[in-house]
């Protein structure tokens, strides 16, 4: 890829940023369609001086990550109803407006993701699921959830958490030891729970597993977590974390470009980034 005056800027703004798997999967997919843009990792520190920042320097969109997804809200110009209803936004694009200045949009691409990876395995509409976990990856998969029509329970060590969440969404909140009665196509781990080195972790009673159908986890490190291991030993469908991190950043790519993203090689460049190569 050449760098010149016109090269399109993109960034992905978090602290920690530096592991990162965002840069392979959105620069191969420029360099795939030929696209003359760059997209780079910024470790920021105040989220507010970063954005203007950005702006001024001419950057055409950036992704937000942690810590940064709810405090970033404050310093866009506009929001999309869903990044507002959520609570967080994880996307952001600049634009000329007609008075010449430049507007910040911030949009939510997270719920997209996992209603996508899931999307690929069975019809959302009308299904159950159960998420693990009441943080803010929890919110953004819960809503995309319940939006698309799935029947959604939240249970979560710290049972408050859920309840809260439940009540936001309008969803249903189950307790960690209630939830071998429930009977649920989906299951989704949004904990942290079976990362790497707690590896040898896994969120849920391993003997409730066989009542699912599908089995989600975004944790990505390491790619086949031991809920996803024992999950498959069962029988049930599994999508690793690379799916929702996959589609998320295809969404984006396509608020950037308005073209349509190319999933596959953008899928092989976060596997291979995730390698190490
Ligand atoms: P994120 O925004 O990435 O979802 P978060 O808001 O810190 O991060 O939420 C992390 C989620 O993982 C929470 O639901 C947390 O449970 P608590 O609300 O009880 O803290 C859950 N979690 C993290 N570590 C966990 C562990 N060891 N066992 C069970 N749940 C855990």
């Amino acid at each position: 890829m050449q760098i010149n005056g016109t090269t399109r800027l993109y960034a992905i703004v978090g602290n920690p940023v530096g592991h990162s798997l965002s840069p392979a999967m959105h620069n191969a997919a420029f360099a795939h369609l030929g696209i003359n843009a760059a997209y780079v990792p910024i470790q920021a520190e105040d989220i507010k001086a970063t954005v203007d920042g950005l702006r001024q320097l001419g950057f055409c969109g950036a992704s937000i990550t942690v810590p940064f997804k709810e405090g970033v809200m404050r310093w866009v110009d506009e929001l999309d109803h869903t990044a507002i209803q959520i609570g967080a936004v994880n996307t952001l694009a600049f634009h000329r407006g007609s008075d010449q200045t430049i507007h910040c949009h911030g949009y939510n691409t997270d719920w997209v993701g996992s209603n996508r990876a899931l999307a690929d395995h069975l019809t959302l509409s009308g299904s159950s699921a159960l998420i693990l976990g009441a943080g803010g990856a929890a919110k953004a998969v819960a809503f995309g959830l319940v939006n698309a029509g799935v029947e959604v329970f939240i249970a979560n060590r710290t049972h408050h958490r859920a309840r809260q969440l439940a009540n936001e969404l309008g969803c249903n909140a189950v307790a960690l030891e209630d939830i071998g009665r429930l009977q649920c196509e989906i299951l989704i781990n949004t904990t942290s729970v079976g990362m790497a080195p707690h590896d040898q972790e896994c969120p849920i009673r391993e003997a409730l597993l066989p009542g699912f159908r599908v089995v989600m986890d975004i944790v990505y490190a390491p790619l086949e977590t031991r809920l996803l291991r024992a999950a498959r030993a069962c029988g049930c469908t599994v999508i690793d974390g690379l799916a929702m991190l996959h589609y998320q950043g295809a969404a984006q790519f396509k608020i950037w470009t308005g073209q349509e993203p190319p999933a596959e090689v953008m899928r092989q460049a976060l596997f291979s980034a995730l390698q190490g190569g």
